[in-house]
């Protein structure tokens, strides 16, 4: 048997979305226990490798593997050989032959964690390749949407600002509209993706006109540690334009969700005050996000042998 990956979300098609959310339904009751722990994975060990700052992604891994009573390592390049100068490849066979069984990668460059995977015997799961893919952070934000509105089928969601330098987005416009959700792009001319051909979605540059029909807003992080040129007039003016303000806010019908991958810079592309609405699930979409890496692992990993 070849060893099972979550590399992106295209891996695992409309079903397999479906599938992680229902196994994910368990493990939320795991977490609302007061010893969240169950010993599925006693004996396995996880590691997060990663060459990325995080915060979110990282902990979220780490405490899925802890109530799985997985063991858990943890790397980072600052404190490791890598940053003597060691190679992705050595460094992850070096990981390897510890012998691990999953390595969650996060990576600066695209197609990282699929080189990863060529390389090791263990399970590789992506966690964030540089503009391309963030399949776990799509999969959460799936989850919490269907838990708080039912299924996609039908739903309209807007994904707002910095598109183009987005892993986030991308995942999430495969797997909304795998599900069948009606997604619009909304940015400024500058910030989306240079092409959208083969994308199946709508795109505007009129948030006023989109936010009244959306059943969701999904804000992301204007990414200015990946803006390599000017390619906005100034904070300003995008707040203006584009930021989820507090009067833009009262456009959103009454049971529209806003949602935010993290972290969020408040006052620039969400005002401080939208992002504690009622309407903001961004807390629920981290709570979440323990209960969807539990289901991955445990769809990964739990079926071997002493799983
Ligand atoms: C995102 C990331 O790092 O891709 N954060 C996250 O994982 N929750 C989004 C971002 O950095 O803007």
């Amino acid at each position: 048997m070849t060893t099972p990956h979550l590399l992106s979300v295209a891996d695992l098609g409309a079903d397999g979305i479906s599938e992680v959310l229902d196994v994910s339904d368990s493990f939320v009751e795991v977490s609302e226990r007061a010893i969240p722990k169950v010993p599925a994975l006693r004996g396995k060990t996880v590691v997060s490798l990663f060459y990325e700052d995080s915060t979110r992604t990282r902990l979220s891994f780490e405490t899925a593997a802890r109530r799985l009573s997985a063991d858990v390592m943890n790397f980072s390049v600052k404190g490791s050989s890598a940053a003597k100068g060691e190679s992705l490849r050595d460094t992850v066979q070096t990981i390897d032959a510890m012998g691990v069984d999953a390595i969650v990668v996060r990576h600066s460059s695209a197609g990282a964690p699929w080189q990863v995977a060529s390389w090791v015997g263990a399970s590789v799961i992506n966690g964030g390749d540089g503009w391309h893919e963030h399949p776990t952070q799509a999969l959460l934000d799936c989850y919490t949407i269907r838990k708080a509105r039912g299924p996609l089928d039908g739903l309209r969601i807007a994904i707002l600002g910095d598109i183009k330098h987005s892993r986030v987005a991308r995942s999430n416009v495969l797997a909304f509209t795998l599900l069948g959700a009606e997604v619009t792009l909304v940015a400024p001319p500058t910030l989306m993706p240079p092409s959208l051909e083969g994308w199946p979605v709508a795109a505007s540059y009129d948030l006023d006109d989109v936010l009244p029909k959306a059943d969701v807003v999904y804000v992301l992080r204007l990414q200015q540690e990946r803006q390599s040129e000017a390619l906005l007039p100034s904070l300003r003016e995008y707040t203006a334009t584009y930021g989820l303000t507090r009067e833009r806010a009262r456009l959103l019908g009454e049971d529209a969700l806003i949602m935010h991958p993290g972290p969020m810079n408040r006052g620039v592309e969400i005002a401080a005050e939208v992002a504690d609405f009622p309407a903001s699930v961004v807390t629920r979409q981290v709570a979440n996000g323990v209960a969807v890496r539990m289901a991955v692992l445990f769809m990964l990993l739990g079926s071997e042998p002493n799983g």
